[in-house]
């Protein structure tokens, strides 16, 4: 019977030699998810023995892993901004990179005493989520199109006990009464209509990045990750229209494409949005549009 450290031993070359990175640690996780178990434990049990159930579910793991399956569709799980998600291959991977847009909410939003936040794109709810959880004051309702996200979203709500400042609906910014529908929505959830932050990691890629994405990248779902055009279609769609859904004083935080930039700054423009202001991310790319209303 194999042990822990022989299983380790034997996959952590596996994986290496088939080009996979992190492969120790890649072939930790996936042990530890094969035998139920929390990553320390194995740290803490190398000479146990796995049995043959066990063992076969992790081989099932690590051939996935080969043809580079996402680590996190094979744990079931991500973590962002310290917050345990849920994900499944209906839902788009929480990006280390949005976590920079709790931070600088942060900044704006310590002493407001109640605000009401909108999440565009909700996908597993991991930023309305996370805001909800900094901000014991604030309630939020996040959109997608996507059902299957919406009820991951709702899992991860309840996971995280925030069921009671969090509604998740099934919406499409393209519909025609959509802003009329969601401001609706926040009367009935919120007792006022307006909105004080609208947050976005809405789909941007663009079609010649799609042709070359990475492997892993490829297994989650294209409409989380283009928009079938130019990868701009929803800041043309939203901005002209989110005056209407915004508060005095609020703010609107869309992640962008740092290659859309130029782009990006026109269609801003053209909407009368003179000031807005470009957040970057630790690569120090501009990664988020800031308006402030
Ligand atoms: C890049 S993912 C972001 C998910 C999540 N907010 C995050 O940061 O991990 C974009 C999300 O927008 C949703 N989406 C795409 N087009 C949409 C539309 N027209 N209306 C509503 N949601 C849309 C997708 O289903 C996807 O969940």
């Amino acid at each position: 019977m194999e042990t822990v450290k022989s299983c380790l031993e034997e996959k952590t070359k596996l994986l290496k030699d088939n080009s996979i990175t992190t492969p120790r640690l890649e072939a930790r996780l996936l042990l530890a998810k094969a035998v139920n178990k929390d990553l320390n434990w194995t740290y803490l049990n190398l000479e146990k023995r796995i049995s043959k159930k066990k063992l076969s579910k992790y081989k099932i793991l690590i051939e996935k892993k080969l043809k580079k399956f996402p680590t996190a569709y094979l744990l079931g799980y991500k973590e962002f901004y310290s917050m345990n998600f849920k994900v499944n291959k209906n839902t788009l991977i929480p990006r280390p990179e949005t976590e920079i847009i709790i931070d600088e909410i942060k900044k704006n939003f310590q002493n407001k005493k109640k605000f009401s936040v909108l999440d565009l794109g909700t996908g597993t709810g991991c930023i309305l989520l996370s805001i909800l959880r900094e901000f014991r004051n604030a309630r939020g309702i996040g959109i997608d199109k996507n059902l299957e996200t919406i009820k991951m979203a709702n899992t991860n709500s309840k996971k995280n006990n925030l069921l009671k400042r969090a509604k998740f609906i099934t919406s499409d910014w393209n519909q025609k009464n959509f802003f009329k529908k969601i401001l609706n929505v926040n009367k009935k959830f919120n007792g006022h209509e307006k909105f004080d932050l609208v947050v976005s990691n809405p789909p941007y890629l663009l079609k010649n990045e799609m042709k070359k994405l990475i492997p892993e990248v490829t297994y989650e779902p294209k409409e989380s990750l283009y928009d079938n055009e130019d990868g701009l279609s929803f800041y043309k769609r939203v901005l002209p229209e989110i005056n209407s859904i915004l508060s005095k004083n609020s703010y609107s935080y869309f992640e962008i494409n740092p290659k859309s930039l130029k782009n990006i700054e026109k269609i801003c423009k053209n909407n009368n949005f003179y000031n807005c202001q470009y957040i970057e991310d630790l690569s120090g790319k501009k990664r988020f549009v800031l308006i402030k209303n």
